[in-house]
């Protein structure tokens, strides 16, 4: 018997991770959490379906790449066994016309040191995601016997859970602003939601980011859960689509976080950071004017990169001044091809879940 997890942040040497599969993707049938993800300009808006299949097999193609350079590096990788998602989800208080995908796996699990917690998601097409990862989480049960295995309160997902007139054609993106601003999000507090990826993990502390996956009672139940951690709120204002933390403010070692340029972290949360000499450094800007077709993340997904350990960072190929900066910031740099896998939910930091890095829960900010 062996420790298998062990986890708490997203800079120590990687030894074990999940990397997700696209087979069987579908866009969602619009849902009160998700209409309002898709940008109004988007050609997205009002289909839904199995995705292409030659996109399908495309974005395959990069994440068994990934998945092939993480192994010969020595990072054991693990893949989830896909559902055929394009069946409805009915449960005593909902019901959608398909689920979508497994990919990103970041959206799903989050790790916390010895634990892997299934996220309590906002989506009604995301609600039996996690199924795809439980061939994995039983074997890591079986084998490591220290491994914590727990889910978050299920939501219920009734249109108690959700501000119906939230989202409407017309809404300006100056307006999307304001509510940003105002943290005015798509869910309401009526019960626990949150998406893992708007949570960083640094140590002993928790950034989790208030936007439309993930809501105040779901902070509230981290403060409880982990009453030996930190947990502190942070939200971006000039992010009119607040969706997971990992294109917006990204850790790289202990000391440095990237920041996208267009949405500061707010004077007042950056004091931890500034007070312990952590230097938040603009994130370079992106290398495409506009995301790949079909996909609903933004350019930024640029900045949403992977790193292997404190001086070994992967960036996606063709994002030239990420990889650039990347390297004046002194870090070693493995370009991958990886935009073929974008519009499956988001580039390599997304499409990958942590299982172990070696290191233990430090605390960076006394
Ligand atoms: N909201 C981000 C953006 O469009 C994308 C984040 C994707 N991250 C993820 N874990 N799925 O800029």
């Amino acid at each position: 018997m062996t420790k298998i997890v062990n986890s708490w942040n997203d800079f120590d040497p990687l030894k074990h991770v999940i990397v997700g599969r696209a087979d069987h993707s579908c866009v969602p049938p619009e849902e009160p959490a998700t209409s309002e993800k898709v940008p109004i300009d988007s050609p997205m808006r009002g289909m839904w379906g199995p995705r292409p299949l030659e996109t399908v097999e495309k974005a395959n193609a990069q994440l068994d790449n990934l998945a092939r350079i993480l192994t010969e590096r020595g990072v054991r990788v693990d893949r989830p066994e896909p559902l055929q998602w394009n069946q409805p989800v009915i449960t005593p208080d909902f019901r959608t016309g398909s689920m979508m995908t497994c990919m990103p796996p970041r959206d799903t699990l989050l790790t916390i040191g010895n634990e892997i917690i299934e996220a309590a998601m906002s989506f009604r097409c995301r609600y039996w995601e996690y199924l795809a990862f439980r061939p994995l989480l039983s074997q890591y049960f079986n084998e490591d016997p220290e491994f914590l295995w727990s889910q978050a309160p299920r939501p219920r997902l009734s249109d108690k859970s959700y501000k119906h007139n939230y989202y409407d054609e017309k809404i300006s993106l100056e307006e999307r602003l304001v509510r940003t601003a105002n943290k005015d999000f798509v869910t309401t507090e009526e019960e626990i939601l949150f998406d893992a990826a708007d949570v960083m993990r640094l140590g002993k502390d928790l950034f989790i980011q208030h936007g439309l996956t993930t809501n105040r009672k779901a902070m509230e139940w981290f403060k409880r859960r982990y009453p030996e951690l930190r947990v502190h709120a942070v939200n971006f204002p000039g992010d009119p689509y607040p969706i997971h933390i990992d294109a917006t403010f990204v850790p790289l070692r202990p000391g440095l976080i990237i920041n996208n340029p267009h949405r500061p972290l707010p004077k007042a949360q950056r004091e931890i950071f500034e007070k312990n000499d952590w230097q938040i450094v603009e994130a370079a800007m992106p290398a495409h004017k506009e995301p790949p077709p079909l996909c609903y993340s933004s350019v930024w997904l640029s900045m949403n990169c992977l790193v292997l350990d404190h001086k070994t960072v992967i960036v996606e190929a063709s994002e030239v001044n990420q990889l650039e900066q990347m390297d004046k910031l002194g870090m070693n740099v493995i370009p991958v091809h990886f935009r073929d896998a974008y519009a499956f939910g988001g580039g390599l930091h997304c499409s990958t879940a942590d299982v172990y890095r070696e290191g233990s829960c430090l605390d960076y900010f006394p």
